[in-house]
């Protein structure tokens, strides 16, 4: 059996190495090298095992069962209504009160040829944990390549119809955590379109808007600080980015879906998924109060997360892509970190 506390490491060649515990099977630091051959730990959070397990449970965790936001908690599947947990004032955020993040998973090493090194986390969620229909058994491997990719691949399957959307809930800071925010690193995302929000809260309107002439516009590359300080009505709305774009060319293949650089370190990351959407989200509520990384404080916007998902609400909007699981058959997504 792991234990919460229990961790877990992957390493390359290139001396590239990733880290995890079982509680949340959450990441608690990425070291990679820039082209210099220096090293940086490019993901926020805590010092030690201590500070993860006591910090915010979200920072590299696995989110489930739905990540991100289902207005009221509420959906209606085979003609029946559904009441989740609520935990982010009327609505459902990231799985509930006792998501997957906060889990100890089951790890075990595998061998895997396309991977230097992999684990496999696994957990069973029973049925009606958290308001969720069917017993889901989740599988989620993490892989890392000589070709410093860090894959993410999950694979879930329920005994009753249910609905699914897991993700990765790393924060990113390229020129190492600790170092400043990340309103000088430069993003570019592979996304005509984004999911507008309505308060807030963040909630999805349910609109697909077109990210020309506002500041969600990365499809040239640009400094995330640019939309930070725009006089952008979305932006103001939650200080920052906390928003589902709509992936270029979707057709359930993995493609590139965001690139992040770090100017100061010249490290580089491309975000590949299968998915549909990716939730940018620069950390507009930490406010400097927790000690971070290098007895730090997480300030705002000290990194960036790449959530790869199912849009925020799909239950709710028939036009958004589906997010319902059929009994028996698997939920499979990818999500590859790439490190350059
Ligand atoms: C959401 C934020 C939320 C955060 C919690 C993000 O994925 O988009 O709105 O505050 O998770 O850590």
């Amino acid at each position: 059996m792991t234990k919460a506390s229990d961790v877990f490491t992957l390493k390359n060649n290139n001396q590239v190495e990733v880290t995890f515990i079982a509680r949340g099977g959450q990441i608690t630091s990425i070291k990679v090298p820039n082209a210099n051959g220096e090293m940086a730990d490019v993901v926020i959070g805590y010092d030690t095992v201590e500070g993860a397990l006591a910090g915010d449970t979200y920072f590299g965790a696995i989110c489930g069962r739905y990540a991100n936001r289902i207005v009221k908690g509420q959906f209606e599947l085979n003609g029946q209504e559904f009441q989740l947990d609520t935990n982010n004032g009327p609505n459902h955020l990231h799985g509930g009160v006792d998501g997957f993040n906060l889990r100890t998973w089951e790890v075990e090493k595998v061998d895997l040829p396309q991977f230097a090194q992999a684990y496999k986390l696994s957990l069973v969620s029973s049925d009606g944990d958290q308001g969720y229909p069917g017993e889901l058994t989740t599988i989620v491997t993490y892989g890392l390549t000589e070709d410093n990719e860090l894959v993410i691949e999950y694979d879930a399957v329920s005994d009753k119809d249910t609905i699914i959307n897991l993700t990765s809930h790393a924060y990113f800071n390229l020129d190492g955590a600790g170092t400043g925010t990340i309103a000088n690193h430069q993003l570019t995302i592979n996304a005509d379109k984004f999911t507008p929000i309505d308060g807030e809260i963040g909630t999805v309107t349910g609109e697909v808007a077109e990210v020309k002439d506002t500041a969600m516009d990365f499809i040239t590359t640009k400094a995330i600080g640019e939309a930070l300080t725009a006089d952008c009505p979305q932006v103001k709305l939650v200080d920052g980015i906390d928003h589902n774009f709509v992936i270029n060319g979707y057709d359930g293949m993995v493609r590139l879906a965001a690139r992040l650089e770090g100017p100061s370190s010249g490290r580089a990351m491309e975000v590949y998924t299968d998915q549909p959407g990716v939730q940018i989200y620069t950390g507009s509520h930490f406010d400097g109060t927790e000690i971070g990384k290098q007895g730090k404080p997480i300030e705002k916007w000290a990194g960036v997360a790449l959530e790869t998902q199912i849009f925020p609400d799909s239950p709710n909007k028939a036009h958004f892509p589906e997010a319902v699981l059929k009994a028996g058959e698997h939920y499979r997504h990818t999500c590859v970190y790439k490190f350059i």
